[in-house]
């Protein structure tokens, strides 16, 4: 009886602890989720709405970590470096994921192979903004201001690779110009700053800038995208104002640390895939200008391929525009 029930023991043991029980538990703590940039800003509050709808699906809390720095390494350093068992996630956008592995030559990881991907996130255009006493009132108008006095005007970014930095090249090219960039922890602050006037313009996503418009806060000249927002119908497009073609869409996704068993990456991504059918999530996110990926863009392995092209794009274009931190 004493071996029959030291084998039953061993039995369980085994099954426990194999990848299919595992999944199956999964999970039985908290799950964290580890933001690149600062609170308050546009991953941060697509983090905020995700993580509470996943955290219902999970049953158990998905808690956030705004680990900031170096528009983002450290913060994707992080997630790689993790125990690979689902438990610490990395959120972050074309910037944090593709960009920066051609802008960061001594990165230490590879954005591509050293991270399991588990499902695309929205994305959402850039508004370009100033603050509100700058004496332009169209495009035309801004861009001549700004041609005028580049010297002299501060722009803010997230850091070299961020998607403000991405959108802020995206308009020196179009418009002719070389901005002198303020570097911050995230368009959160620099948000706060451009409202009191600190730093005179930012090109940033229209989900963290969309509320300081509607509010009057700041000025919104044009919209990247080749079509006008729903959520902001009054803002012209980028072809429409005077900069043609100046199109930037800011994609985000979700990452494990490479190895992290498959069953558990199909979990968070139900998780994931729920939070992003749930009416409620999609209305925050359509008022903030977000664009929800379709069903058939949601499995880990389209994350993968779409991934895998995003970078096949950017890094010869960065690597042959010169942009490199060492
Ligand atoms: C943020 O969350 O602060 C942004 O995504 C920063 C950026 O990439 O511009």
């Amino acid at each position: 009886m004493r071996r029959l029930l030291a084998a039953l023991g061993a039995v369980v043991v085994s099954l426990l602890s194999s990848p299919i029980a595992f999944s199956q538990t999964f999970p039985t703590k908290p799950v964290t989720m580890v933001v690149p940039f600062a609170a308050g800003g546009p991953t941060d509050a697509l983090a905020r709405i995700i993580a509470e709808s996943m955290s219902r699906h999970l049953g158990q809390t998905v808690v956030i970590d705004n680990t900031t720095g170096a528009a983002g390494t450290i913060a994707v350093g992080k997630v790689v470096r993790a125990p690979n068992d689902g438990y610490t996630v990395s959120i972050g956008h074309v910037g944090t994921h593709v960009v920066n592995g051609a802008i960061y030559p001594k990165l230490g990881f590879d954005l591509l192979s050293d991270l399991e991907p588990v499902i695309l996130l929205p994305s959402n255009p850039q508004l370009i903004l100033s603050k509100n006493d700058v004496p332009a009132k169209t495009l035309a108008e801004f861009v001549a201001y700004v041609k005028a006095n580049q010297a002299k005007l501060s722009a803010g970014n997230a850091g070299l690779g961020s998607g403000s930095h991405i959108g802020g090249m995206a308009f020196e090219k179009a418009a002719g110009v070389k901005l002198q960039y303020v570097p911050y922890r995230g368009t959160g602050p620099a948000m706060q700053d451009l409202i009191s006037g600190q730093i005179d313009l930012m090109i940033d996503q229209t989900s963290n800038a969309l509320p300081q418009v509607r509010a009057g806060k700041v000025r919104a000249y044009a919209i990247t995208a080749p079509a006008r927002s729903a959520a902001a119908p009054d803002i012209p497009t980028v072809d429409e104002a005077g900069l043609p073609g100046m199109y930037v869409t800011i994609w985000h996704g979700l990452w494990v640390p490479k190895g992290t068993p498959a069953a558990v990456i199909a979990r968070l991504n139900a998780a994931a895939n729920a939070a992003l059918d749930d009416p409620a999530v999609r209305k925050r996110l359509a008022d903030l200008g977000q664009d929800i990926p379709p069903a058939d863009q949601r499995s880990p392995a389209a994350l993968r391929a779409f991934h895998k092209a995003e970078a096949d794009k950017w890094w010869p274009l960065i690597k042959a525009a010169g942009v490199k931190i060492e």
